[in-house]
């Protein structure tokens, strides 16, 4: 039933090699000239998937019966259950988001003073440490993977380093192996964020069971989504059961306390979501890889993209589709030919612009970080996101792809149209 709510999603994508698809024919049909947008409505990178309505309504439903709605209740209970055994990990912990999730992952694994991670982040990676009084201190990238890179960890480890952070960005692991051997080396504890990689595996092991600890976000913009929420992960016993204190107050048992605690909760309608979104994440993993081939398809052979690839060997949830814009082979910036998709309605990401550094209170404190990070400050100006997940049709995609097609086949055109403060014809 929740298949027939989804356009095209039982026909694997055909490619239909750069027909014309597109509704614009002539520079001045572009909308940044002031034409009608190509989508009325806007077509967003991380518009929410939603699975079998009517199973979630009846599962919220017996919430309200039960008058259980939070505390540790049957449905968060039973998503714990399914998360772990899905990954293969033996504890993991709901709660009420993925930034809270690594505050209490980061105080269970007794982290403080500096701990290392990519500026190439979404910005709760960094907070989420400054909030409880760590430094973040932040590494470059490795240029082909987006992902932390490991060769220059060992150059920031002071005697202040308590641990590394890796992130798994656009769902993509990190090289673990060579960051358990650094953190082995050093005496660092591992906590990775995988706020993007729910389905994704590292050499055939899902994501979720590496480092000391890992961390999800279900964000309403994640490939499934509780609302809000996000989980934490472990093998460790000890670190479980701290957690476990820590994400409820530190309460062991009634009116015993026992640890510093938080409010890290996840509540049962949220749990209910979790529930349903899980029913249904094949589909919504099918629909995006259908997505994912169908740009890949049509924009492989532009100049001046670079498509970023899901290894095809591992699980992937292919929840971003990612391309690096390269201004001067492509005729156009990445900023430029996002102004001109987000006429059309079409609302291509920067992400993570400008880096974790450039944004406060980090740039103020660290105002030289820059100079090291240099394959991050090149990124950050490439990087596009393009909208995908189950709201996006292989229609949409064509038209997206034209339109991208059409501006840098005319870029110069529209480049000296632009910066000559021309936005209207007619
Ligand atoms: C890499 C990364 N880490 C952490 C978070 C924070 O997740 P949440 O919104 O669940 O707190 C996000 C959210 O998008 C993220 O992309």
């Amino acid at each position: 039933m929740w298949l027939k709510t989804i356009k095209f999603c039982t026909i694997d994508f055909i490619p239909n090699r750069h027909k014309n698809t597109l509704k614009k024919q002539k520079i001045e049909d572009l909308a940044i000239f002031g034409d009608t947008p190509v989508f009325k409505e806007k077509l967003h990178v991380g518009r929410p998937n939603i699975g079998d309505k009517k199973n979630l309504l009846d599962r919220v439903s017996d919430v309200l019966d039960s008058g259980w709605l939070t505390n540790n209740g049957p449905n968060v209970q039973e998503f714990e259950l399914r998360l772990a055994e899905i990954i293969g990990v033996k504890h993991c912990f709901a709660v009420c988001n993925a930034t809270v999730a690594l505050q209490i992952a980061a105080r269970a694994l007794e982290l403080k003073g500096e701990v290392i991670l990519p500026s190439f982040t979404f910005i709760a990676s960094a907070h989420a440490l400054k909030w409880i009084n760590i430094t973040p201190v932040f590494c470059d990238i490795d240029p082909n993977t987006h992902n932390i890179d490991p060769s220059k960890i060992e150059m920031l480890i002071s005697p202040r380093t308590t641990g590394i952070i890796g992130v798994h960005v656009w769902g993509r692991p990190c090289d673990v192996e060579t960051i358990t051997q650094i953190a082995e080396q050093n005496n660092l504890k591992v906590l990775y964020d995988a706020a993007h990689a729910f389905g994704s595996s590292f050499q055939r092991k899902m994501i979720g069971g590496f480092g000391d600890a890992e961390v999800f976000s279900f964000h309403a913009t994640k490939i499934f989504n509780t609302f809000e929420g996000g989980a934490i992960t472990t093998n460790n016993d000890q670190l479980a059961h701290k957690i476990s204190l820590m994400r409820n107050f530190g309460f062991h048992g009634i009116d015993n306390v026992i640890e510093l605690g938080t409010n890290g909760k996840m509540n049962e309608i949220s749990a209910a979501m979790g529930l349903t979104s899980l029913e249904s994440i094949d589909d919504f993993i099918k629909i995006n890889k259908r997505n994912y081939d169908c740009y890949q398809s049509e924009l492989g052979d532009i100049q001046g993209l670079k498509l970023i690839h899901y290894d095809e060997n591992e699980r992937s949830n292919f929840q971003y589709f990612v391309v690096e814009v390269d201004g001067i082979k492509a005729g156009v910036s990445r900023d430029l030919l996002v102004k001109v998709l987000h006429a059309e309605n079409i609302l291509a990401r920067r992400y993570f612009y400008p880096g974790c550094h450039q944004l406060e209170p980090y740039r103020t404190l660290v105002p030289d970080v820059g100079l090291r990070l240099q394959e991050t400050e090149k990124l950050v100006t490439r990087v596009m996101c393009l909208p995908t997940g189950t709201a996006i049709s292989i229609t949409d995609i064509m038209q997206i792809c034209s339109i991208i097609r059409f501006t840098l086949t005319h870029s110069k055109k529209i480049s000296e149209l632009l910066s000559s403060g021309l936005t209207g014809f007619g």
